[in-house]
């Protein structure tokens, strides 16, 4: 396959008189792909049932005609000031009563039935227009959903969706519902389904179970309006349809999303991550602060990769400094290009930068693009170019299976942040460390959903923190062939939220491990290792006959293992991590390589790419990487 270039372009910003010269400038870097039309709602319908679509119709030729290819979005993420007239209840209301109201984006309720027959409306009518249009070679549904926390949202709309959803998730039995949530507790029964309010506004905590049911309940929202859109476009158009999902943004299973698309997409940010959301500590944000953090883009492109079951795309590439983070650097030289590789080497199919030329006007205009806001060249489009050539002259990357595997489950997410027990305790912070911790070994990983059973080809399965491991999973990890690595909190709840207690978690077959109690405690008062490392702000006490692999000094069980399959109750530091993961990899028979700061490895079928994330060159293995610099060898 030829991996390919593009960007994200804004026709209804500019005189139409620059768009031809804008298509061939586009044509000339070597990109391929333009996406266009999220956010024109106003412009195709400035006012109700007023369409104007001559100026797409115009857009996507002018495009076209240069042998670009077009990425339609639907412009849902933005409807227009009149509809927020015919709909003023459609906005979404945060967990303290307040309306989000009109003024940016994303102002909508993914409950609120007369904006979802709005969403079809539009999109069918798009789909209509375009779907037979041979310039337009995939669509994209809506824009970041999830992005400025738009998920959950406490309107009377979702409300009402609410008690529907649990009604059917319970079967009409409103009995099973009080006994599934321990409804006992505080007097909290109910005596039907209607009764059931929203978990927000209660004096003080809510009950878990109703929270983790509200997260379960918002997320089939999201997903039943995305599908919506596809439905219809997919009745019009042969075009594969994605959507651009964000970093750290967890609030809906996107692999439910996922399933219903052919490509997934994310929008990589990485220095606005890296101040924003990658959890760096001051030296590493020192460290990093114009490449970002080495590890958060490959996370989510391997995240977004079984996202997409294979297909992916980075949709949205930082092309210079960004507006939002507290901080926003421009990146280093090379970044761009070492990003755009970085993205090709985990099996992006298309990587397109945002945006094409800075806006003067509104909300972004201290957003750089791949144009100067006069139309002179950034720095991003001569990276770009550079890449575009060399795609032209390289061999294709060929994607393999990893060695290596952790499984990520959005609801265990839900969980954590339900009850995470003490400060700074997250699941994807979990995931995140091990990963890193795997990636500084210089190894290869994939990621896998929580429905994935089969496991072959895997030497090394991790399933941290997965709060609820249904029977079947349990057994299929005990029965495969990797070394399979657990904990803390995996298995640590029912699917209602409730503590498991004959036997207490995790409660694996054939596997002698009992989390007897459980702490957490401050990140500076870290639990030293008998060896090096500590467990830091969490620590279960086990108990168990399994050989124990990682003792604290004040003598307790950290880490246990029992055949192929190992546990470990604590968050662990780096160092600790390492420690853990060296002792999985040995059991596993995978040869480890502590790689040197800020560089990271990736291998595919054919090769293996080395990327210097360091402001400086760095001595590897492989010689000396130039700052910012890209590597490939054959293998
Ligand atoms: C993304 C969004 C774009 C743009 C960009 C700025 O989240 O999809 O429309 O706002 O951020 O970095």
């Amino acid at each position: 396959m030829k991996r390919t270039l593009g960007t994200c372009y804004y026709p209804e910003h500019w005189p139409q008189e620059i768009w031809d010269e804008d298509a061939t400038r586009m044509a000339e870097a070597g990109l391929t792909w333009v996406r266009i039309g999220e956010f024109s709602w106003s412009k195709l319908e400035p006012s109700p049932e007023e369409l104007c679509w001559d100026w797409l119709d115009q857009s996507i030729e002018s495009l076209g005609s240069k042998g670009l290819k077009v990425v339609l979005g639907t412009p849902t993420a933005t409807p227009p000031r009149w509809m927020t007239e015919r709909h003023p209840d459609m906005f979404a209301v945060d967990e303290n009563g307040h309306v989000r109201g009109f003024g940016s984006r994303r102002h909508y309720c993914f409950s609120h039935q007369g904006y979802f027959a709005e969403s079809q409306r539009i999109t069918r009518l798009m789909a209509e227009r375009y779907g037979a249009n041979p310039h337009v070679a995939a669509w994209q549904t809506d824009n970041e959903y999830g992005c400025h926390d738009t998920v959950v949202s406490y309107s009377d709309a979702a409300g009402y969706a609410f008690q529907t959803w649990l009604q059917q998730t319970f079967s009409g039995d409103i009995e099973a519902l009080n006994r599934a949530w321990g409804n006992v507790f505080w007097s909290m029964e109910y005596r039907s389904f209607s009764e059931v309010g929203l978990p927000n506004l209660t004096v003080t905590e809510p009950n878990p179970a109703h929270v983790l049911a509200f997260k379960r309940f918002s997320s089939d929202q999201a997903v039943a309006f995305n599908r919506a859109q596809v439905d219809i476009i997919k009745e019009y158009s042969q075009a594969p349809v994605a959507h651009n999902y964000m970093g750290r943004v967890t609030d809906f299973d996107h692999f439910k999303v996922g399933s219903d698309l052919e490509i997934a997409s994310w929008d990589s940010y990485p220095l606005g991550f890296l101040e924003d959301r990658a959890g760096a500590t001051v030296a590493e944000q020192q460290k990093f602060s114009r490449q970002g953090d080495p590890d958060f883009q490959a996370l989510h492109h391997d995240l977004y990769r079984a996202v997409g079951r294979g297909r992916w795309w980075v949709m949205e590439q930082q092309p210079g400094p960004v507006n939002w983070a507290p901080y926003n650097p421009s990146p280093l030289p090379g970044m761009v290009r070492l990003w755009t590789w970085e993205a090709f080497a985990h099996g992006a199919e298309a990587v397109c930068y945002f945006r094409w030329r800075q806006a003067p006007f509104a909300q972004e205009q201290l957003h750089a693009g791949m144009l100067r806001p006069d139309s002179q060249d950034a720095p991003a489009i001569v990276e770009a170019r550079q890449v575009a050539k060399e795609l032209q002259e390289a061999q294709d990357v060929q994607p393999a299976q990893a060695d290596v595997a952790i499984m990520f489950d959005y609801d265990a997410d839900w969980a954590w942040s339900t009850q995470p027990h003490g400060a700074g305790l997250s699941y994807f912070g979990l995931i995140l460390d091990y990963y890193k911790a795997l990636r500084r070994a210089g190894l290869t990983i994939d990621i896998l959903p929580p429905d994935r059973r089969d496991f072959s080809g895997y030497r090394m399965v991790l399933v941290p923190g997965m709060m609820h491991v249904p029977d079947d999973l349990k057994t299929a990890l005990a029965d495969c062939s990797a070394e399979v690595l657990l904990g803390p909190r995996t298995g640590a709840r029912d699917q209602h939220f409730n503590m498991p207690t004959t036997p207490l978690p995790p409660a694996f077959p054939n596997f002698d491990v009992t989390v007897s109690r459980l702490e957490s405690f401050r990140p500076d008062l870290p639990r030293p290792l008998v060896g090096g490392g500590a467990a830091i702000r969490y620590q279960e006490e086990l108990e168990s006959g399994a050989e124990v692999v990682l003792r604290s000094e004040a003598g307790a069980k950290v880490a246990v293992r029992s055949g192929r399959l190992m546990y470990c109750g604590s968050w662990l530091d780096a160092e600790g991590m390492d420690r853990l993961i060296a002792i999985a990899a040995e059991a596993a028979g995978l040869a480890l390589r502590m790689l040197p700061e800020g560089v990271r490895t990736r291998r595919t079928a054919t090769e293996e790419f080395w990327f210097n994330h360091c402001a400086e060159p760095v001595e590897t293995e492989v010689g000396l990487i130039q700052a910012a610099g890209v590597v490939r060898r054959p293998i």
